[in-house]
């Protein structure tokens, strides 16, 4: 199953929540892009260098689940999810080149999982565009927003929740108005507006169609 949004969408509550209910693994695309970036800021590699970039993407190894990404071996959960990562995501994740190594590994993940849920921004229309089911999740500006400050909060960052706005929309902007795989609705997707619904009732209108979907083939 393919589930895409922008940031702060509900993409990683909503997959877990399905992927448990349908027994399945979930993989988290994002933190994929966002592994690859801190790689390239540790090696000092300028986010806007596709070649340089790309390198690091090929030679980093990658493991991403159970909510724990490593990056040859160390535990980078906290890392990934740091301002100066969150900053320079947008930039490694457009280039093309860095793009084929991913996703050929979520690829393979799928192939060796027989399955699951994967989350991201392209999976229903690039990566798995033959999916059983497509989810493209949206949610109001200031909804994501409160939700992303409330991570923020969790992660012990005191940020207003203008600033943040303020960084989601540009982020959103570039992950949507690049030439590579922008943010789009996949043509077929189930497109669900989750900002004044539960995850409960969201899951479960998804399981129905993933059921549905099942049914009919
Ligand atoms: O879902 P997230 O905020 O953790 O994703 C981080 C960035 O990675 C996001 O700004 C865009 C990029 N991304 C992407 O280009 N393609 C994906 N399939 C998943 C994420």
């Amino acid at each position: 199953m393919a589930i895409d949004g922008p940031s702060g969408s509900g993409k990683s509550t909503i997959g877990r929540g399905v992927a448990a209910a349908l027994g399945l693994d979930t993989l988290d695309t994002g933190a994929m892009y966002r592994a690859v970036t801190a790689a390239v800021l540790r090696a000092g590699v300028q986010p806007e260098d596709a070649e340089g970039a790309a390198a690091v993407a090929h030679r980093v190894e990658l493991g991403v689940g159970d909510g724990v990404t490593t990056l040859d071996g160390e535990d980078v959960s906290a890392e990934i999810r740091s301002p100066a990562v969150t900053a320079a995501v947008s930039a490694v994740a457009a280039h093309p080149s860095v793009r084929t190594v991913l996703v050929a590994r979520q690829r393979a993940w799928v192939d060796a999982h027989e399955g699951g849920v994967v989350e991201g921004r392209d999976i229903g229309s690039v990566v798995f565009p033959g999916a059983p089911v497509k989810v493209y999740l949206t949610a109001s500006e200031a909804e994501r927003a409160r939700r992303r400050t409330l991570d923020e909060a969790a992660a012990q960052r005191d940020r207003t929740i203008e600033d943040v706005r303020t960084t989601m929309a540009a982020r959103d902007a570039a992950d949507s108005g690049r030439a590579a795989s922008p943010l789009v609705t996949a043509p077929g997707a189930l497109v669900v507006d989750t900002t004044d619904r539960t995850p409960a009732d969201i899951v479960a209108e998804i399981v129905r169609a993933f059921r549905a979907a099942e049914g009919a083939t």
